[in-house]
């Protein structure tokens, strides 16, 4: 028997053979197509999310993961061998990390006008929505149901006791819902001098907290459960899912404020080894920056001893460390470390993060934004910058149009830098940054907008 192709004509068993192998051809080439179409599919999610921030997100991460177990089964037909792969990349833990909530109590202001300026002359904190935004946090956490809730610092606006009772107080359910709430103090928090009520136009003190009683009230927030306490300072190490470890290191104690002193480090060297011995990954906590966010602004928010602070982490092969206390939005990156800086939860546009841990010490950090009062939120951060601006320009000859378009420029950039969106290639080519050098030169703000580029 012959088959016939167009004018040709072959015999059966060649046609068969002609047969099977375009069947297979063409098997072949529809696998190649769907492989592509889902890497396509998952490269252009993660263009989508991963724009701001650079590094792979954690839904992206999933997605993908994702995709490579069915094309592995499907394709490959060794689901055993591709489920183990994919165990090898999920996360052991994830983190949802906010830092100076900068917390007042309701009870320490009538709202007055001492209290209006002060607030609208600082960095455009919203300490008259505190009690909101914080509810708003342990809300997200009893969504999300993290495997700890971290602080990382400045839980209170001033250092008020009272402030920290309620912050204490809004916090407890979390416990009892089973959610850990793991807190480090920041330098607002310990023997703060300006711990204040402020009632018409003035301000009165009040108790602040002390390094004891920040212990004794948030000894439950993280020591408490934690596989090793520094008796020096508010240091821990805690133990996270499938034997990852958290050290919280604390740099603002009464004796040595900014500082990481000699017993910590002494600590936390001892703990990094144990940790080595026992095959742990370990994550750190600080509030200051360990890494330099800038490199003009960094004095006073590194760690004080940030070569020794530094030195520790790059010793032990850290990898990851998350920080807050600048209150902008940025990562900085040094031998294979990466601090990641979160913004003030209070300050627009309100950030807190979330960050999938996996079992090497590295992250997937993905910022996001508490939804209510941006509005608020932003209209108080660009109060705050535009008046700043305004005043340190009004001191030089320069004509009135060209001084508010600059203003207009630098409240933008600093709203950018500080939300983490800026791109420095747009500042240096626009119109506003052209006028800033011409007229604005000798100015702070020149040097801090200069120092994004
Ligand atoms: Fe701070």
């Amino acid at each position: 028997m012959r088959f016939r192709f167009g004018r040709h004509t072959v015999p059966a068993g060649r046609a068969r053979l002609l047969w099977a192998f375009l069947s297979i051809m063409g098997c072949l080439a529809a696998v190649a197509f769907l492989s592509r179409y889902l890497a396509d599919s998952c490269y252009g999610y993660a263009l989508e999310t991963d724009f701001v921030f650079g590094s792979p997100s954690a839904e992206a991460a999933k997605s993908s993961s994702e995709i490579i177990e069915s094309t592995g089964k499907t394709a490959f037909g060794e689901g055993a061998d591709m489920d183990q792969q994919e165990k090898k990349t999920e996360p052991a833990a994830r983190l949802l990390f906010a830092t100076d909530l900068h917390y007042l109590s309701p009870s320490l202001t009538d709202q007055g006008a001492g209290f209006q300026r002060l607030v609208e002359g600082g960095d455009g904190k919203l300490p008259e929505r505190s009690k909101e935004l914080l509810d708003e946090l342990v809300s997200t956490a009893r969504e999300i149901r993290p495997d700890a809730l971290v602080l990382g610092g400045d839980l209170t606006y001033n250092g008020e006791l009272q402030s920290l009772k309620e912050v204490c107080l809004a916090l407890t359910p979390l416990l009892e819902e089973g959610i850990p709430v793991l807190v480090i103090p920041g330098n607002h928090d310990i023997a703060y001098p300006y711990a204040c009520r402020y009632v018409g136009e003035k301000a009165y003190r009040v108790a602040a907290i002390s390094q004891k009683e920040f212990a004794e009230r948030c000894a439950c927030f993280g020591p408490s459960q934690a596989i090793s306490t520094c008796d020096a300072s508010f240091s821990y190490m805690y133990e996270l899912p499938e034997g990852l470890r958290l050290l919280f290191l604390d740099a603002n104690t009464e004796k040595k404020p900014g500082r990481l002193d000699e017993e910590t480090l002494r600590w936390a060297d001892e703990q990094l080894e144990k940790a080595r011995q026992d095959g742990a990954a370990v994550v750190t906590v600080t509030h200051q920056n360990v890494l330099r966010q800038s490199d003009l602004f960094y004095h006073g928010f590194v760690i004080g001893n940030e070569t020794e602070a530094a030195e520790l982490l790059f010793s032990h092969g850290i990898r990851t460390n998350f920080s807050g206390h600048s209150h902008i939005q940025h990562q900085a990156e040094k031998n294979g470390l990466t601090d990641y800086a979160t913004g003030c939860m209070s300050v627009w546009p309100l950030h807190y993060s979330l960050a999938d841990v996996f079992p090497d010490g590295t992250a997937d950090y993905q910022v996001r934004e508490l939804s209510g009062y941006q509005e608020e939120a932003k209209e108080r951060f660009y109060v705050c910058t535009s008046r700043q601006v305004r005043q340190a320009l009004m001191k030089l000859t320069i004509p009135d149009p060209i001084r508010e378009a600059m203003i207009d420029y630098a409240v933008t950039v600093n709203g950018q830098y500080f939300a983490g969106r800026f791109s420095p290639e747009e500042i240096k080519e626009s119109e506003g940054w052209k006028n800033w050098e011409t007229y604005g030169k000798s100015t702070f703000w020149y040097l801090y907008i200069r120092s994004m580029i």
